[in-house]
């Protein structure tokens, strides 16, 4: 028997999002589901119930009805009491929970004996999980739309421009925080033709940053930011300090600031004091990110846009039910790409396989059981080659903070192979001692300029050197052409035919080649 999923009208006070989309519905019945929606559950979010209808989904009118009759609930916000009172005895919840700050609503769903899948707990850091991370999907809307508020309350353009009226400056932007939903607000900005700049206590995000079109500002400060996971941690008085000067600095420059920061389970980072919002330009836009979790910013209201020593400061708490219907698809996505994780067999039957590291994260309750919080998933040893890259280092000299064994070892491979060049030295023929040194030297500038090439940039490295080692196809031309003076011999016709072969084949390497490079470069290029 296939199972229903139910889709209901979210009930918090201005949520416009729905947990599916109609594109959506279609992707669920094809998995075997059937799909009921609360009639006008998509109003908001422009999917009207006839689309819904269209797309093979049953439509119920009333909530009570709706929970009774579907087996699995996919919902966005959290769920009230009323709607916990409205779920099957022994039924299924999936959508956001937020185990640790709702620990009543916890026991409220245990006491259903239902299954709970909270879609906040999933483990970000398993590559397999990024296509159902809902957290990340609904940032990346978040930090669009807040681009979008802050242009809407500035008074200007983005981008720079002349025209016959005058020159018109181009905005520079501001950006706190380089999470998800900060690099997402770093490409719009950019997109949009202003001047950006981020800054992020965790110092990995600095190619992130430029690679969207944003300069990284660095605080005057040695410290790392990183806390686990990829999220930040607490900053030492020192550092904040140091911070402040230089959020100080910038406040006076910018026009726009957003800001974004926040560490996982702590009231968000004080970042703007109001005297910085006081030293901004009139007519420069705060928009505070972080405003539900206590505000990046002194002078934000929670909820509201306000307007203080003539700077609007936006500290709205629904950036994503601003763009109902965008993240109300991705949102969707996400749980659709879940149910076809719980639905391996395609049948319309779900499996909650507590084996695997994904859906283990994610649940919280299991038939009543309280399965929350998740031991941390075995990740797989991926990062390792990437701490193992580092190591050749202090080979050229960069480091020497490795293990005392690695140094002796490196020692006794440069004392061979200082031996070895002796001897080549020593007894080789002068012409082949030539080419060597050439050859040597060519391995030294090649690796020299391959280690500093920033890793995105390896793959067009790696296609034009393939075009250019092409030039192999010398060798092959010299045999078909014809000899360059009179006594000397052509070489047989086989070998000149092989000749041919091997010219077209370096033709397509070399062509390919730089063709692969111009493709890659220009993903690279605005
Ligand atoms: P995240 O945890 O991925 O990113 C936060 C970033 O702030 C991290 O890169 C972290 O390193 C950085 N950070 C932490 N402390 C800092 C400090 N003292 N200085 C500079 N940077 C610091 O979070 P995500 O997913 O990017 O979300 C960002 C914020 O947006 C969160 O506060 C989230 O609650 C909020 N949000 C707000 C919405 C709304 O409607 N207002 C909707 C969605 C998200």
């Amino acid at each position: 028997m296939p199972l229903m999923i139910g889709i209901p009208r979210e009930t918090a006070a201005g949520e416009k999002r729905v947990a599916t989309v109609p594109e959506v519905v279609e992707k669920l019945i094809k998995l075997g589901f059937k799909v009921a929606v609360e009639s006008g559950a998509g109003e908001a979010a422009n999917c009207s119930d006839d689309a819904y209808r269209a797309a093979g989904a049953e439509i119920i009118v009333g909530a009570p009805k709706l929970w009774a009759e579907s087996d699995i609930v996919f919902k966005v916000s959290v769920p009230t009491k009323e709607e916990v009172g409205l779920l099957r005895e022994g039924g299924h919840l999936i959508g956001f929970i937020w185990p640790a700050q709702n620990p009543e609503l916890m026991q409220q769903l245990a006491a259903k004996k239902a299954t709970v899948l909270a879609i906040d707990c999933l483990p970000r850091m398993l590559s397999r999980a990024q296509k159902m991370d809902a957290l990340t999907s609904q940032a990346g809307v978040a930090g669009y739309r807040a681009v979008i508020e802050a242009a809407n309350a500035f008074g200007r353009f983005f981008n720079g421009q002349i025209t016959a009226a005058g020159k018109v400056p181009p905005a520079k932007v501001f950006i706190a925080g380089a999470g998800v939903a900060g690099l997402a607000a770093i490409g719009t900005a950019a997109g949009l033709g202003a001047i950006v700049r981020a800054n992020d206590t965790r110092a990995e995000v600095a190619d992130q940053v430029k690679s969207l079109g944003g300069e990284f500002v660095k605080v005057d400060y040695e410290e790392e930011g990183g806390g686990g996971g990829g999220y930040a941690k607490v900053m030492s008085e020192g550092f904040q300090q140091a911070q402040r000067e230089m959020y100080a600095k910038q406040a006076k420059e910018v026009d726009i600031i957003i800001t974004t920061a926040l560490i996982p389970g702590k009231p968000a980072p004080r970042l703007i004091t109001a005297e910085m919002v006081q030293s901004m330009k009139p007519g420069s836009v705060i928009v505070d990110m972080a405003a539900e979790r206590g505000g990046n910013c002194e002078l934000t209201e929670p909820g509201k846009a306000v307007v203080k020593h003539g700077v609007t400061i936006v500290g709205y708490t629904d950036l994503n039910s601003r763009l109902a219907k965008q993240s109300s698809t991705l949102y969707g996505t996400n749980l659709f790409r879940l149910t076809e994780e719980l639905c391996k067999t395609k049948d319309g039957n779900i499996n909650v396989n507590m084996e695997d590291d994904a859906i283990r994260g994610l649940t919280v309750i299991k038939d009543g059981e309280v399965t929350w919080p998740a031991p941390a998933p075995k990740l797989p040893p991926a990062p390792k080659p990437a701490a193992a890259k580092p190591a050749p280092a202090p080979a050229h000299g960069h480091g020497g903070g490795g293990a005392p064994a690695s140094a002796t070892k490196t020692a006794v491979m440069f004392g061979i192979a200082a031996l070895l060049f002796l001897l080549v030295g020593a007894y080789a023929p002068a012409a082949f001692l030539g080419h060597f040194t050439v050859f040597v030297l060519a391995c030294f500038v090649g690796y020299m300029v391959v280690w500093n090439v920033t890793p995105a940039l390896h793959t067009p490295l790696m296609s034009v050197t393939n075009a250019i080692s092409s030039i192999i196809a010398i060798g092959a031309l010299v045999q078909i052409a014809p000899p360059l003076s009179e006594g000397l011999d052509r070489p047989d016709a086989w070998i000149r035919w092989l000749a041919v072969a091997g010219i077209a084949l370096t033709a397509v390497n070399m062509f390919g080649g730089f063709a692969v490079t111009r493709r890659m470069l220009s993903m690279f290029r605005k």
